[in-house]
């Protein structure tokens, strides 16, 4: 059990706001997501250096389809473009960012195309046989509901007319040897889980930033885990 005093060891991301950044900046939505993934790249840096072992950043929710098709054409290929270039990047050993980094997606993969399957599948690969200081996880086309259902589906097709544990629930999620967050940073200012981790923040602190995700910084991060490092967590006990 994480000590409220420690480092939270693994911190989830809801990455909100890119639209409203670039809307204040008289910018098409698409330029939001360019500067969040951007951010997404220097908060995975920041993770690294300042030693947190897990961090699951949501890319893009199940609900997220239900946007106009212009916008989700325009995330899938900033996608692609970033998942080649890193792949390239670290395959050359090109750069310090993913450097003892292993990288990994949780989601349901099966809306993607072939090709795009075969670049997650080989992202995950990079890395595996280095020593890994920071896991990333990737939420893309993950929504929390489809999470558990999926494994309550697979727990009933190999144990037809048994009874279900929890322990058959984490054990069947996306990434089940990932600990639960300890930590859940949203910003833009919203205050709603919005389908993430469902399941697995049951017990997480949750801390809000009016910040839009463009503009999240190394600073703003330490400010959230400061305030992670001041809270008492009870887990249903009583403070000592
Ligand atoms: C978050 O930014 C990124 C995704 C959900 C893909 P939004 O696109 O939700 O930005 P806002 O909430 O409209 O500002
Ligand atoms: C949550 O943001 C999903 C991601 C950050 C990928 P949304 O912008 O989709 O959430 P709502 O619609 O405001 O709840
Ligand atoms: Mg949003």
């Amino acid at each position: 059990m994480t000590d409220a005093s420690a480092l939270p060891l693994h911190i989830g991301f809801i990455m909100d706001g890119n639209g409203r950044w670039a809307k204040a900046r008289g910018l098409a939505r698409p330029f939001g997501h360019e500067a969040g993934a951007k951010t997404f790249e220097k908060t995975v840096d920041s993770c690294r250096k300042l030693g947190i072992r897990y961090a699951t950043f949501y890319a893009f929710s199940t609900e997220n389809q239900s946007r106009p098709k212009d916008e989700i054409d325009a995330l899938m290929a900033l996608f692609d473009r970033y998942a080649d270039d890193i792949y390239r990047r670290v395959k050359n050993d090109e750069l310090k960012t993913y450097e003892n980094v292993r990288i990994r997606f949780i989601g349901d993969k099966t809306y993607f195309s072939e090709s795009r399957r075969k670049k997650i599948a080989d992202i995950e690969n990079l890395n595996i046989d280095k020593d890994i200081r920071l896991t990333v996880c990737i939420a893309l086309n993950y929504g929390g509901r489809n999470e558990i259902v999926n494994a309550v589906n697979g727990f009933i097709a190999e144990n037809p007319g048994k009874p279900l544990t929890e322990r058959d629930i984490s054990s069947r999620l996306y990434a089940p040897d990932v600990p639960d967050p300890d930590l859940i940073i949203r910003t833009a200012g919203e205050m709603r889980l919005s389908n993430f981790l469902l399941w697995q923040s049951a017990y997480a602190e949750f801390y809000s930033t009016s910040v839009y995700w463009p503009d999240f910084s190394e600073d703003d991060l330490k400010k959230a885990i400061d305030s992670f490092m001041n809270r008492t967590r009870k887990f249903g006990g009583i403070s000592k």
